[in-house]
């Protein structure tokens, strides 16, 4: 088979790299917001054993297709079945999508570690700080133009010279700063306007102890639903991403240390963020205080650092450097699938198509970067919320399109080409294969079973 000219060096560089792309804003403000909601450590027993189970099988599954067939999404599922080319056209389409919005995100975290570094923290704590800012129409623009430069620079660079390169230091720092962050809110103190003491370690306790109060099976089946959509947006499985990277993975690379590595990456990230964010949160305005998504990081988090004092700009630089760190690497893996897919297909050269798709996205991020302002729409969408262009985008590819994919590929993977076709790429070049038989059993069976309920849920058909 024809190898790519283009690879990672060895492990180390895949590991981090692929590492890069799924830790990232889903570790920050998606997981602790869901620990928190979802019974703590209840949340946390389920989602490591889904990590163990169906992310574990996603993850192999993308891994080694794209180094079995040494292509991304669209020419991957072509090369296994030429019916199913659909199905890769689909998958290219995700990334098309995230992109359109993931420079936004990053833009809009750009702009706060920016304020934290100049100084402005308690500016940034104020009631209306972040909507006055997202609402304008200018500032929004410029960093989401800014990020999807800087993202666009990295992958014109290539996957040897740009993204291994750039992963392999962003990584370990970021490791390191979420490490640091957590053991600084473990030791936070803080006496209430009652004279009541609240402590970091009754917060990491609240964070790890599972509450079952009012437990219900219903109740029990929505944590597990929150549970693995949020694992499989962790993992950037089901969008041809880890297709993408995995076919840049040479032969003699032991693809089954490999997964494992991503995954205890990933997770590690996410228990971290939850380590920092919850005790913060909790000692200075209850865990009631606690946002999702976007108003987490950009509205109760910086009310924490306000409340920390002059530790607090300390603070409020090292978190906002590490998701920087972490949404830029993302960031880059979303841009190269599209690149990757988009040179396959065109037979054109990674220079010239990364610079008309960063024409291309530069206009998209800007669009959607307006969609507070120039271009507010209010949309309701089917899971019951109400969202502008970002949440439109956002609910697209994640809600209705990852599960949907993720349904079909472990039908064309289980019963169409069989499981061996994945068992035998892990275990190339005499390697070995240890959950082989979890695999089969998760890839034909549950896989499919849950991705199905899955798919019901979030688009709106079971509620
Ligand atoms: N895996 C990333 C996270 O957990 O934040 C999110 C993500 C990255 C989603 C890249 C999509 C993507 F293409
Ligand atoms: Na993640």
């Amino acid at each position: 088979m024809e190898r790519k000219s283009n690879h990672f060096s060895g492990q180390l560089g895949f590991v981090l790299a692929a590492a890069g792309s799924a830790v990232g804003v889903g570790n920050l403000w998606r997981f602790p917001y869901l620990a928190a909601k979802d019974g703590g450590g209840l949340f946390l027993i389920i989602y490591f054993i889904l990590v163990l189970t169906f992310g574990f099988t996603l993850l192999t599954s993308d891994i080694a297709i794209g180094r079995r067939t040494q292509k991304s999404a669209i020419g991957a599922y072509t090369e296994m079945k030429p019916k199913w080319k659909f199905l890769g056209i689909l998958t290219f389409l995700v990334p098309v999508l995230i992109m359109t919005y993931y420079a936004v995100i990053g833009g809009w975290i750009t702009k706060y570690a920016v304020v934290y570094l100049t100084g402005q923290a308690k500016a940034a704590a104020a009631d209306d700080y972040f909507t006055s800012f997202i609402t304008s129409s200018t500032s929004p623009v410029i960093f989401a133009l800014i990020f999807m430069g800087v993202t666009a620079f990295i992958v014109y660079n290539g996957v040897q010279d740009g993204i291994e390169k750039v992963s392999k230091w962003m990584m370990p720092i970021l490791l390191v700063l979420v490490v640091i962050i957590s053991i600084y809110s473990l030791t936070l103190k803080h006496t209430d306007s009652s004279g009541q003491v609240h402590t970091g370690i009754q917060g990491f306790l609240y964070y790890l102890t599972p509450n079952l109060e009012g437990l219900t099976v219903q109740r029990f089946l929505q944590i597990l639903l929150d549970a693995m959509s949020q694992l499989f947006f962790s993992l950037s499985v089901s969008m041809g991403i880890m297709i993408t990277y995995g076919s840049y993975v040479k032969p003699d690379v032991d693809l089954n240390k490999a997964v494992n590595q991503i995954e205890i990456f990933d997770t590690g990230v996410a228990f971290l963020a939850g380590a920092m964010i919850i005790p913060a949160v909790f000692v200075f305005s209850g865990t009631e205080g606690m946002g999702a998504g976007p108003s987490l990081m950009f509205v109760s988090l910086p009310k924490v650092f306000a409340a920390m004092g002059k530790a607090g700009i300390f603070v409020g630089i090292l978190f906002f450097v590490t998701a920087i760190f972490a949404t830029l690497s993302s960031c880059i893996s979303v841009l190269e699938s599209i690149v990757a897919n988009c040179m396959e297909i065109f037979h054109t050269g990674r220079k010239k198509t990364v610079s008309v798709l960063s024409a291309v996205y530069l206009a998209a991020s800007a669009i959607i970067a307006l969609g507070y302002s120039i271009f507010y729409v209010e949309v309701k969408l089917p899971n019951g919320s109400t969202g502008q262009l970002l949440d439109i985008m956002d609910y697209i590819s994640n809600s209705v399109m990852m599960p949907f994919i993720a349904l079909l590929s472990t039908i064309l993977i289980g019963w169409v080409m069989t499981p061996d076709y994945v068992i035998d790429e892990m275990e190339r070049n005499g390697k070995n294969f240890r959950r082989k038989k979890l695999y089969r059993i998760m890839i034909r069976y549950v896989a499919p079973v849950m991705m199905f309920i899955l798919f019901l849920q979030s688009t709106g058909v079971l509620s």
